[in-house]
């Protein structure tokens, strides 16, 4: 199978490769002394694949927890690198979700002033989404995503049969990453994810297909905006009003799944400030609450939901900033105040998502 593309980068340009089977394309890529980084449930999950590429390779078992994403995380794995052979001419390679990714990636980026990284990507939101884009970041502390750089992988191996073990809220997760670039790209690639949604779920080549359509909406922006100065800033599409949905429910919603309510609550704020029409705003909802279903987000303490808002960006003052819509395919940066109709408006959407029965987090 050769279906791949290439992304331009500052260092270099790394290809996305679709493989069947990302064990055989590693064993042909490898070299001595490349270094593996797996995903503690993968390497138990898929351990007919992972054993024997771990048989001839260095290793490293990941338990991918948050806190591995901190100094203090990362030691152990650098102590590890430095003291058994590790050199700069060799490789790291992750295999595993964004964790795995962003704690290879850092180590990546630092070690010897830099050292090359592979990547084999094994849920959907790290397929369709942060395998490109070359961020690599750790938390300070309580600060999420504070110490990193910008360090692409050399190769990106994305092998959706791995997805055969992903359960299905993180699948919907990944859905819901994908859909946040189908909006921001306009009609045509809303109407096709609203179109083939339902074969997706089940239908690997469909799915690959709306795959590869996300990563080259990302690929076109961040080739223009790698370092994330401006342009790109329109991904953070429904990202502050879910973020803050994230926090709120303690990440008990996926990320993904999170956005999908972002982005409703960023359309009918639009709608409320005449950006779109009423009829615009329910016609996103359709697609994003097939998704966000069965999830109940229940939102209590409203005011305990607008202050983690405001804390998301840093806000300065009372206003906000966040992306709305004049429309699918036109997202924008503005700052909005968190009063009077706005708030009227966020108020009746969590009042709409808690009308559904079956609450999941509260
Ligand atoms: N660097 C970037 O550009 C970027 C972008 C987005 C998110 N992130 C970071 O990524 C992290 C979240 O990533 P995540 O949601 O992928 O978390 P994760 O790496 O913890 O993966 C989520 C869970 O899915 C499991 N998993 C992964 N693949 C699986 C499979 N095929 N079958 C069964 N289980 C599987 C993992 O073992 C883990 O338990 C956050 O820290 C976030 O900040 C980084
Ligand atoms: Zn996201």
């Amino acid at each position: 199978m050769s279906d791949f593309f290439s992304i331009r980068s500052y260092r270099s340009t790394y290809q996305v490769r679709f493989c069947a089977d990302f064990s055989a394309d590693l064993k042909s890529e490898l070299r001595e002394g490349d270094f593996l980084v797996v995903d503690a449930n993968i390497a138990t999950l898929h351990a007919n694949r992972v054993d024997p590429l771990r048989a001839a390779h260095p290793h490293w078992i990941l338990q991918p927890a948050e806190p591995q994403k901190s100094y203090q995380g990362v030691e152990p794995l650098m102590d590890h690198l430095i003291r058994n052979g590790f050199r700069k001419n060799h490789r790291l390679v992750a295999i595993g979700g964004g964790i795995t990714q962003d704690v290879t990636a850092f180590i990546a980026s630092i070690l010897y002033r830099g050292v090359g990284w592979i990547f084999v990507p094994t849920n959907l939101l790290s397929q369709a989404d942060s395998c490109i884009g070359s961020k690599t970041s750790i938390n300070f502390g309580a600060f999420k995503n504070q110490i990193g750089g910008f360090h692409p992988p050399v190769l990106i191996l994305n092998d959706l049969s791995l997805l055969d073990t992903l359960p299905r809220d993180e699948i919907r997760s990944g859905m819901g990453e994908m859909m946040h670039y189908f909006l921001l790209t306009g009609r045509a690639d809303f109407e096709r994810v609203s179109r083939e949604y339902d074969a997706a779920l089940t239908d690997r080549t469909v799915l690959r297909g709306l795959i590869r359509r996300s990563l080259e909406i990302k690929k076109a922006m961040i080739e223009r905006d790698e370092f994330d100065e401006g342009p790109r800033n329109v991904f953070n599409y429904g990202h502050s009003f879910g973020h803050a949905l994230e926090s709120y429910t303690d990440y008990a919603i996926p990320h993904g799944i999170a956005i999908c309510f972002g982005m409703d609550i960023a359309n009918h704020v639009s709608a409320a400030l005449g950006l779109i029409s009423e009829p615009e705003a329910a016609e996103m909802r359709v697609i994003l609450q097939r998704n966000w279903r069965p999830t109940v987000p229940v939102v209590k303490d409203l005011d305990r939901y607008l202050d983690l808002l405001r804390k998301d960006k840093k806000n300065v003052g009372s206003d906000v900033r966040v992306i709305l819509t004049r429309g699918l395919g036109d997202m924008f940066l503005t700052k909005i105040p968190l009063d009077g109709v706005v708030l009227e408006t966020i108020r009746r959407c969590f009042d709409y998502y808690q009308a559904t029965p079956a609450a999941t987090a509260s």
